[in-house]
């Protein structure tokens, strides 16, 4: 057999550059060992043998989507916080006063195994209802050895459990732990010294991340991880520029990260400098709506230097707790101004870039895996249009039809 699955009569958004969604009318993929070994117009299918083949009645067919950025495993919620905000209280002023990310990392650190699991793996699913593929998850709540490696590892045994691609990123610098809020070299020097080292021993870590920010980790300290992540041969990614600009952008593209993320505040110098050095920028505007920010990142920017704009939800329990990225697609639109086009490019396309997955992912083209998700859409921009609701109807990993991703009865891996 040539083939183990083609799929015939679909309009394919391929989303490969140099056409609108890079779209193929009348399109067939077919899949060979879970990649993609065929796509195109069906009037050029060469003559093969497939196992099987599936009329997928011209519906809709994108890649697998990405969300390339999420603290998806914590304990707790912030509901408080978020009322208190809209009384009028700034998010910095409450993460100062011990609020905010501390607060999480109280409720991680002494929350049960089974809890944290549960918790995750629920939110987990929500993406996978919605044609999500690859999901990358920060640590970032556990500021010390032990809870940041256990962060790590449920990351990776939610990819184990799950039928999806999932990517570890240790953002142990999210914020100065209570213990060191007097000595931010020595926590830095524990995190290079004794958890970055521990993670990767146990193979626990994709990427490192810092929070550069005025209530995090200044430019110096960041560099300083930067540095020694890229030392230790990781991929760096930088949160920057969410509530001012201390040069983090640049920092990062000096670094060559895969990735700056949120972005609001940056200066053109820097843009230029993430262009240069073929950073995705990593568009937040779940966290940008939830803390009512006013200024938007400069997407004019990025589209004049072609500094590819990826979207992610940012899942967190403080500044997104923002539980579906089809949502983001609009927000982004809607507040960013993104066309729905770039909304879908940035969970598809550039996701993919920000992750350093680009030769496997984000596209649907030859060598790929075969991610595939259809949808119940006659227009590919309804995907960024409708707010809410449910429009996937299948949804293909590695070549393999998968099931309904909430019931544990659907053969996509025990709860
Ligand atoms: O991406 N910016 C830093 N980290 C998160 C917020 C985390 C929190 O408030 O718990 C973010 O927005
Ligand atoms: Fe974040």
């Amino acid at each position: 057999m040539d083939w183990d699955t083609l799929w015939l009569n679909c309009q394919a958004a391929t989303m490969v550059p140099g056409s609108p969604y890079g779209a193929i009318r009348d399109a067939a993929i077919a899949a060979r060992n879970g990649r993609i070994a065929w796509v195109g117009r069906r009037h050029d299918l060469p003559e093969r043998r497939a196992a099987e083949i599936v009329d997928l009645a011209g519906c809709w067919v994108t890649p697998g989507l990405i969300d390339c950025h999420t603290h998806l495993i914590f304990a707790g919620h912030r509901a408080r916080e978020f009322t208190l905000r809209l009384e009028g209280a700034r998010y910095e002023t409450i993460a100062r006063a011990g609020g905010g990310i501390l607060s999480t990392v109280e409720a991680t650190r002494t929350a049960s195994a089974a809890v944290l699991l549960r918790t995750a793996e629920a939110r987990a699913r929500e993406r996978l209802a919605e044609g999500v593929t690859v999901l990358e998850i920060k640590s970032g709540y556990g500021l010390d050895v032990e809870t940041e490696l256990r962060m790590l590892r449920l990351a990776r045994d939610l990819g184990e459990r799950l039928p999806m691609t999932v990517r570890t990123t240790c953002l142990a610098a999210h914020a100065l732990p209570l213990e060191y809020s007097r000595a931010a070299d020595d926590y830095i020097d524990l995190i290079l010294d004794t958890i970055l080292p521990r993670a990767i021993d146990s193979d626990l870590v994709d990427a490192v991340d810092v929070f550069c920010e005025g209530i995090a980790f200044t430019l110096v300290q960041t560099e300083r991880i930067l540095r020694a992540a890229r030392a230790y041969g990781l991929a760096v990614k930088l949160h920057a520029g969410q509530l001012s600009d201390l040069g983090g952008a640049g920092l990062a593209a000096r670094y060559g990260a895969l990735s700056v993320d949120h972005l609001e505040h940056v200066s053109e110098a820097d843009v230029r400098a993430m262009a240069g050095a073929g950073c995705v920028a990593v568009l937040l505007p779940g966290a940008f709506y939830s803390l009512r920010e006013s200024q938007p990142p400069p997407v004019a920017l990025f589209r004049k230097y072609r500094v590819p704009m990826a979207i992610a939800s940012d899942l967190n329990p403080g500044t997104s707790p923002v539980r579906s990225l089809r949502l983001t697609l609009n927000m982004a639109c809607a507040l960013f101004r993104l066309t729905p086009e770039e909304a879908l490019a940035g969970v598809t396309r550039a996701a993919a870039q920000a992750l350093g997955l680009q030769q496997d992912y984000g596209t649907l083209e030859c060598g790929k895996f075969a991610d595939l998700v259809s949808w119940d859409i006659d227009d590919p921009a309804e995907l960024a249009y409708w707010i809410g609701g449910a429009a996937v109807m299948g949804r293909v990993r590695h070549g393999k039809l998968l099931g309904d991703p909430r019931s544990a009865a659907s053969g996509e891996a025990p709860h």
